[in-house]
């Protein structure tokens, strides 16, 4: 067990930096069996600070420390203390250069944070601490400072040598080996410096800005990846223009280069000028990669790519902050995709991702505010409260000030903090300061944790022609907070008549000119909304585009969903509406017999969606994805996953069964003629046509088995050959179901991407990733355990998303997750402590179930040196 316990920081403690670092000037020298790193600071004390003539104190991780010189001067061993964690020099001047030399073991850095090795180059990461791998360092966002970097490798093995900005200088160097040095103008903190070294190929383009200047582009990548750039490119050159013309946003550098790593511990990251992507979040061919995984690559290089804006030339305080740059960049990347696709099924999958995984985060043990105030270890802090919640808050600014004025305000905030480290508060400000509203109370969404609760109730006033409809907030107690205030929450509606018209929305007797739709501001605990002039009972279309991340209560009656479901005119609510129905009806049928008679209502309204191709056929493609386990888990008080695998079950075998001669003609409706594209019409068609084929297999049945067969045989891309893997391994068809898996592997086994997908398809499946599948799995010759994306392929897939194998009820789900978490933590802690959410969330489950998965976590808590990483989130859990 561990004997000191790590370190918690608070936001209360902010102070800022006692000494200011001007400009960085480092050189690599890189070789096979380390890499030495001298650095020479331009340094001064803060004029800002209070604390005077303070020792300076540098952040340093896993540093060999070589020499250390003042003005030139080397340092005396008593000069300077080494901590490890720390290097701290006792007298220094106002104003003067340190320079420091450190080796370190980029070969043997399996925890992929500062410089590491992956396939054969150099790369980095350093958001949020990794920089301190590197060097000492003030690691912190508000030190911000120019930095040149001149990197020195061999030149056979690393012909290519990048780093942020622009090169500057370049030659050969005895011993084959060569330099580049790179200048970045931009004064810039240490969490986005990049450097990357390998044999690599380049593939260029360019983009005229607004302002006509020329940007050259560039994407580096591993040879047998050149034929995978072209949609990336694409991407970027789409955000580029759409950045210029939705947020007035010019790209500033002279050079934007994308590099493609297959070792990454997360999606990628917008260092300046030199954005380093997971090779999954970047390369796609239709042959290798999926529509999902198109459409997420297009949202992932738009993500980065707006950091420059948001991120990099405004960027956090401190890390408290991080939803500062995060929240507004996805906004910003849903936004772009939103115009890129479709608005509604965008709108769609953030609810639902919202929905299943935030809403679940902040009412498990980790729950925390958009803006938390503590941490012990801030990697675990990029959270899908972070990134999503922190977008939707940032989202629901937009929608309480109107288009224009959100855009007023961005301006605004880009202009008055241009090259400034910044607070969410002062991104509040500047919306404030620019549209004239008082958002003092909106605050509060950046303070308090939890998902509000609005109870809706309504009566209906037949004399006065009154409808009214009293809302009532509530937001649960989480970690550290109880008694919440109400938050200001846009709550955006409809009115429905018998016929599906949409109502004006009078909120007085004699109103002239009403619209449809509103959006109340919701501001205390209970409001009492009347709407007038009406002839009957309305029915209601609550928190139209999802307009507030919270749960909303109210008592639908199946006919009113029914209802919406075909005729709300907002797209979004006729899909909510749809799930809410499937709900209700999979939780009436949860643990009761297998014989219950099924609301043949349901059967009527999914036949609808299957049949009539007048429907807009994206938003069809999502009403008919039921809602998903995890959801269904979420919105139990206790879950009983096995119990509820089955009544799901039940649902899709019933509606497979009386709509097959429908799904059959669906499918043949939706085959694809023309040549492949990710257009929303294609995409909407080949999920149709794969929803239809796995639904067919769901119920053994053979024309649909026959389909499934030609379609993997046959298929010229990626979507359709998953799909009908996906639907033959999850079926009954055993020897069917070996025979492609094994044709995928022989076919695709040298991409890592496609091995990463033939892996998550067996562990994610409840019939073909039973345990001992799964552990097999880990043995197989494509398993890599430093390689992130193959361990979420596997263990990941098998905890988040193969629910009735996690939650077997002998608990070896869990023991497995246990085992593997702790072989992990000593090789990536990052990865660890991800890894084990799963069982953080053990309150939520039946009592069986919850005394196992815990006792799983207090196997994990009791390793021995176990990382801060994994120490936070178990202690966390279990407190
Ligand atoms: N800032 C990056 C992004 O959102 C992610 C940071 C990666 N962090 C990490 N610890 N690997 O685009
Ligand atoms: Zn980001």
């Amino acid at each position: 067990m561990r004997t000191n316990q790590p370190q918690t920081i608070y936001l209360s403690e902010y102070r800022v930096p006692a000494y200011l670092v001007d400009n960085v000037d480092l050189r690599f020298e890189l070789f096979e069996d380390g890499a030495r790193v001298h650095s020479t600071l331009a340094i001064r004390r803060n004029p800002e600070s209070d604390a005077g003539a303070a020792p300076l104190e540098l952040d340093g991780d896993s540093l060999v420390l070589e020499s250390v010189a003042l003005n030139g001067e080397v340092l005396a061993d008593d000069a300077f203390e080494d901590r490890g964690d720390r290097l701290i020099v006792n007298s220094v001047p106002e104003q003067f250069k340190l320079s420091v030399v450190t080796w370190i073991e980029p070969q043997n850095n399996t925890r992929l944070e500062g410089l590491y090795k992956s396939s054969g180059m150099f790369c980095t990461q350093c958001e949020a601490e990794g920089f301190r791998c590197i060097t000492f360092f003030p690691d912190r966002p508000d030190v911000m400072a120019r930095f040149r970097t001149r990197v020195e490798a061999d030149k056979t093995a690393y012909p290519v040598l990048l780093s942020n900005g622009n090169p500057v200088e370049s030659g050969d160097l005895d011993n084959d080996r060569h330099f580049v040095t790179w200048e970045d103008p931009f004064p810039k903190p240490c969490y986005l410096f990049a450097l990357v070294a390998g044999d690599l190929v380049e593939k260029r383009d360019t983009f005229t800005t607004c302002s006509g200047r020329d940007i050259d582009l560039r994407m580096y990548v591993e040879p047998r990846n050149a034929d995978k750039c072209a949609h990336a490119m694409d991407s970027l050159k789409r955000s580029m223009r759409w950045d210029e013309d939705v947020y007035g946003r010019e790209y500033d550098l002279d050079i934007f280069m994308i590099v493609a790593v297959d070792d990454f511990n997360m999606g990628a990251m917008e260092n300046k000028g030199l954005n380093i992507f997971n090779s999954s979040c970047v390369l796609a061919s239709k042959e290798t990669a999926t529509d999902v995984a198109f459409q997420r690559i297009e949202a992932i290089v738009a993500h980065e790519y707006f950091h420059n804006w948001s991120g990099n030339r405004v960027t956090c305080r401190d890390w408290f902050q991080l939803s500062l740059k995060e929240g507004f960049t996805v906004l910003r990347d849903a936004q772009f995709s939103a115009d890129m696709g479709s608005d509604t099924v965008k709108r769609i999958e953030d609810a639902t991702l919202m929905r299943t995984a935030q809403f679940a985060e902040d009412a498990g043990p980790m729950s925390h505010p958009v803006r938390p105030s503590s941490y012990i270890e801030i990697s675990n802090f990029y959270t899908l409260t972070i990134y999503e919640k922190g977008a939707e808050v940032v989202r629901m600014i937009r929608t309480l000030l109107g288009e224009d004025l959100f855009r007023k305000g961005s301006d605004l905030y880009f202009e008055r903090h241009d090259g400034q480290a910044v607070t969410t508060d002062d991104f509040v400000k500047a919306m404030e300061d620019a549209s004239g509203r008082d958002l003092s109370q909106f605050r509060l969404w950046y303070e308090q944790a939890g998902t509000p609760v609005l109870d809706v109730a309504d009566e209906f006033d037949a004399e006065r022609g009154v409808y009214r409809l009293t809302v009532r907030q509530s937001i649960p107690d989480t970690p550290g907070q109880t008694d919440k205030q109400p938050q200001h929450t846009p709550f955006a509606l409809g009115l429905l008549d018998e016929h599906g018209k949409a109502l004006p929305l009078r909120l007085s007797a004699n109103e002239q000119d009403a619209p449809v739709e509103r959006v109340l501001e919701l501001t205390d605990e209970s409001h009492v909304f009347e709407f007038h002039g009406l002839a009957q009972k309305p029915t209601p279309s609550l928190l139209r585009h999802f307009s507030a991340p919270v749960r909303v209560h109210y008592p639908w009656t199946r006919e009113q969903l029914l209802f919406l479901m075909s005729h709300d005119p907002d797209g979004f609510n006729r899909w909510d509406a749809g799930q809410r129905l499937a709900v209700d009806v999979i939780q009436s049928l949860v643990g009761e017999p297998k014989d219950t008679p099924l609301d043949s209502r349901l059967v009527t309204a999914y036949r609808h969606l299957v049949t009539d191709s007048s429907l807009d056929q994206a938003l069809v493609a999502k009403m008919l994805q039921l809602p998903s386990e995890a959801y269904l888990i979420e919105l139990a008080r206790e879950a009983d996953v096995p119990a509820i695998h089955a009544a799901r079950e039940r649902v899709l075998k019933h509606l497979a069964i009386a709509l097959r001669d429908d799904l059959v003609a669906c499918y043949r409706r939706n085959a694809s003629g023309e040549d492949y594209a990710v257009t929303p019409e294609q995409v909407a068609r080949r999920s149709l046509r794969n929803t239809a084929l796995a639904w067919l297999l769901v119920i053994n049945d053979e024309e649909g088995r026959e389909l499934a067969l030609r379609q993997y045989r046959e298929a010229d891309n990626m979507t359709d050959r998953m799909g009908a893997l996906r639907a033959l391994v999850n079926s009954d068809y055993e020897s069917d179901r070996e025979q492609v898996l094994d044709d995928f592997y022989q076919r695709f086994q040298t991409d890592p991407q496609v091995v990463e997908q033939w892996l998550s398809v067996q562990a994610s499946s409840p019939v073909a990733g039973q345990l001992p599948k799964v552990r097999a799995l880990l043995e197989h010759e494509a398993f890599d355990w430093r390689n992130p994306n193959k361990v979420r392929s596997v263990i990941g897939a098998f905890a988040g998303q193969n629910l009735p194998g996690f939650h077997a009820v002998d608990g070896s789900g869990y023991d497995f997750l246990a085992e593997q978490v702790c072989r992990l933590d000593d090789i990536n802690p990052q990865i660890a402590a991800r890894l084990v959410t799963p069982l953080t969330r053990w309150k939520k489950f039946a009592p069986a179930y919850r005394s196992q998965m815990k006792s799983a976590l207090e196997q994990v808590r009791d390793k021995s040196g176990l990382s801060k990483d994994v120490y936070e989130v178990v202690h966390k859990s279990l407190a």
